[in-house]
């Protein structure tokens, strides 16, 4: 296709202008179709614009026809002509003609079929169905001003002022993500996986989820993606490996046409157990229908989910025409869901736009688009696309009409999105679906309908919030936790040291769960205090008949044979560098511990501060000091005369004198000055 493109054009001007590349592709390959019918269609231009009122208008549908939405719309929109065309108080004397487009399933031959209805000079365009469709065609209405009325195109992200003539006349996704995420603090979940198909609505979706979630302190920990029309096989392995995360809540949103597959394979791998929770977005009660009864096959897949689904109010509009609904004249065998309501509401708001638009004098006319005229250097007709004069004011008007449809009230805020909206809470069971309550965007979640809410004041306060109860799958009443350990069914394995002796902290117990004592009760204790089950088993680590090493208990955590362990093990510095230990549950304090030694109590005690030789040598010091001393007072003190006994007396005697210092030198001081006396006597 590429190569053809530049041969016709070049490369120059295909970078040139870059917007139009991809209509110019597209139309190249279906250039030999479009060629036959090119300039056949310039005829039909104007009507005639002397009449004030034109005998016709044309709109055109674009949806796919065989696909779970397209069997519903095809007859209400069908209804919705004949019943338009029949009120004398809309459109008098204008007949409303609808030309229908089928984009089966294609993304390419939407977009085709899309041109090609925008070739006949359409004031408006009913669809498209398809969100990745309406994000290229919407460009091309944009230029040409013929506004699309989406009754089924969701993806949040087409609200946006880049598209301001894509009207949405059905509820945004973003709704039914807060509707979500409000679900999931209801029931005081923490993450979800998101399993979505990969295109504009999944993606648009999932990330508004996303958003919504943070606000709630919630979060998608896994985003799970196939892409569309995937095989059961890549279904198959894609839940496969969610079911091995943490996270048991599943959040699913995918097209209706496929979806079911979904839940048949989920049973299968047995998913759909108890501790386990599917949320389905509105794709699924589209898929049945809007009784409440569901055949048996598919109630069999869906026991336990919960969907929500687009609230319309239950008015007598609604309750007749679902009665009408098998007498149509388009014969179908197709349920009627919301998507069918929103389908004739929008054939309605065009009806009375235009209505509107005509009797202010508005003319149906077009007139050729300069940028297309410019491109006829290649044999596509672009210049065929003729914008329509009066597009601003028609979207003008469309955006402005209020009235009460078979959906509800039919307004839009300034956002572009319809008032009030607000999503009906499913929980399939038994047979069919119930209504566990209501969610508006006006009060959360409630178990009144959103009509008697607007009248008060918004009450979103957490103990407002209120559902009726739920059978979950597994049949289970009580809320699932919603978190397992990643290892599905795997116990934990704790390695708990087998002690011999302080057997109050662990000891091995005969009766299940094999170990009792004091760290075995806090840890079940701890356990309990969270808000999933966490399945354990206790390996007893030793022999029985010692001590086990605790330092290799630790070891074995670290090897990760055992998934961790429980007991008085005390944290060391180098074991803290190997596992990761909990807060200390019993404090020891720091002590040293010695072996005990007897003491004999002796009088000789005092000597011990002082070893044998050390005695000696003060001894012996003492006796030296005294023999100096006597020497040098022999010769002149009278008092270290005498008999040796005495002098031996006196010289211990002055051994303490000279151990008093002072005192001793001052009593030699006098002495010297007798001796002076003497000497001058
Ligand atoms: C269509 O084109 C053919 C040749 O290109 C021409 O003979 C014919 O008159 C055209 N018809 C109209 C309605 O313009
Ligand atoms: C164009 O339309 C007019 C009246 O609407 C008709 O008389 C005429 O034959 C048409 N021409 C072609 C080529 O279809
Ligand atoms: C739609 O596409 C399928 C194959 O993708 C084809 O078999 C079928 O004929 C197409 N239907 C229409 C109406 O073009
Ligand atoms: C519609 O056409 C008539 C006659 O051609 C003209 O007088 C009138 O102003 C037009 N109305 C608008 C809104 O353009
Ligand atoms: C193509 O358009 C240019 C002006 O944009 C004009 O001069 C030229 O005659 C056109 N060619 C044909 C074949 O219409
Ligand atoms: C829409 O219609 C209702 C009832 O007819 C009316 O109460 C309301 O004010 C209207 N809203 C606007 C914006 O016109
Ligand atoms: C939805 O609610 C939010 C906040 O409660 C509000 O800002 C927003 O305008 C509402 N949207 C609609 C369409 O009512
Ligand atoms: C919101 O609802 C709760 C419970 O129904 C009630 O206690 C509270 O007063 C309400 N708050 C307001 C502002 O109405
Ligand atoms: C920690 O130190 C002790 C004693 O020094 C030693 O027996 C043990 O193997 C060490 N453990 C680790 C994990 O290093």
């Amino acid at each position: 296709m590429e190569v053809a493109l530049r041969a016709n054009r070049g490369p120059v001007s295909m970078r040139r202008m870059p917007c139009l590349s991809l209509v110019t592709c597209l139309w190249l390959t279906i250039g030999v179709i479009a060629d036959a019918a090119g300039n056949s269609s310039s005829n039909s231009s104007s009507l005639p614009s002397s009449s004030r009122r034109p005998s016709a208008v044309t709109i055109g549908s674009l949806f796919t026809q065989d696909s779970v939405i397209g069997r519903a719309a095809k007859p209400a929109i069908q209804a919705a002509i004949d019943d338009v065309n029949a009120d004398s108080s809309i459109l008098a004397g204008t007949k409303l003609n609808l030309l229908e487009y089928d984009t089966n399933c294609s993304g390419f031959l939407g977009t085709v079929e899309a041109l090609q209805l925008m070739e006949n000079d359409v004031v408006a365009a009913i669809g498209p169905q398809s969100s990745g469709i309406a994000h290229v065609i919407s460009h091309v209405v944009n230029e040409l001003h013929v506004p699309l009325l989406s009754f089924a195109a969701t993806d949040p992200t087409l609200s946006s002022l880049q598209y301001p003539y894509f009207i949405r006349t059905t509820q945004s996704d973003s709704f039914q993500m807060y509707a979500i995420a409000d679900l999931v603090e209801y029931y005081g979940w923490r993450e979800v996986v998101a399993i979505f198909v990969d295109d504009d609505y999944g993606r648009g979706g999932v990330s508004v989820l996303g958003d919504a979630l943070a606000k709630k302190r919630a979060k998608i920990s896994y985003k799970a993606a196939f892409t569309p029309g995937a095989l059961g096989s890549t279904i198959k392995e894609l839940l496969i490996g969610v079911n091995n995360l943490e996270s048991r809540i599943y959040v699913v949103h995918v097209n209706p046409d496929s979806g079911l597959k979904i839940f048949s394979i989920a049973k299968n791998l047995g998913m759909m157990v108890g501790g386990y929770v599917w949320i389905a977005t509105d794709w699924l009660p589209s898929v049945l229908d809007l009784s409440d009864t569901v055949d048996a096959d598919k109630m069999n897949l869906l026991q336990g989910v919960i969907a929500l689904r687009h609230y319309t109010p239950d008015t007598s509009r609604k309750k007749s025409f679902l009665s009408r609904w098998k007498s149509l004249k388009f014969k179908t065998t197709a349920t009627p869901n919301s998507y069918a309501l929103f389908a004739y509401d929008s054939v309605w708001l065009a009806a009375r736009a235009l209505d509107a638009f005509l009797s202010e004098g508005g003319n149906i006319s077009f007139s050729n688009d300069a940028k297309l005229v410019g491109l006829n250097r290649s044999r596509l007709s672009l210049s065929t696309l003729r914008v329509f004069d009066g597009g601003t004011r028609l979207l003008q008007i469309l955006l402005t009409t209020n009235f009460t449809g078979l959906s509800g009230e039919i307004q839009f805020d300034p956002d572009k999105d319809l008032i009030h909206p607000a999503m009906d809470v499913l929980n399939f069971g038994g047979t069919g679906t119930r209504r566990i309550g209501y969610w508006s965007n006006y009060s959360g979640l409630s178990v009144v309908t959103p009509e008697t809410l607007y009248d008060k004041p918004p009450n979103r306060s957490t103990s407002s919030q209120n559902l009726y109860g739920v059978i979950w799958p597994g049949e289970m009443t009580s809320r699932p936790r919603g978190w397992v350990f990643p290892n599905n069914g795997k116990p934990l394995q704790i390695g708990v040291p087998n002690r011999v002796i302080f057997k109050q902290f662990l000891v091995k117990d005969k009766d299940p769960p094999g170990v009792k004592g004091f760290c075995i009760d806090i840890f079940e204790a701890a356990l309990n205090l969270l808000p999933y089950p966490v399945p354990h088993e206790y390996i007893l680590y030793g022999d029985g008949k010692h001590n086990p090493d605790y330092s290799s208990l630790v070891y074995e955590v670290a090897q990760n044979n055992i998934d961790a362990a429980v007991g008085d093990i005390t944290i060391v510095t180098n074991r803290t560098k190997i596992v990761d230990f909990t807060q200390p549950y019993m404090e020891s304090g720091l002590v040293v511990v010695v072996p005990v030694k007897e003491q004999k109590s002796s009088p000789w005690a005092f000597l011990k501060p002082f070893t044998v030789p050390m005695w000696c040598v003060t001894g012996a010091f003492f006796l030296f000091v005294g023999a100096v001393v006597w020497i040098l007072e022999h010769r002149l003190n009278h008092e270290f005369r005498g008999s040796p006994r005495q002098q031996l007396i006196t010289i211990f005697w002055g051994e303490h004198c000279e151990h008093l210092g002072p005192v001793g030198v001052d009593h030699m001081a006098v002495r010297g000055t007798d001796n002076q006396l003497k000497l001058h006597g």
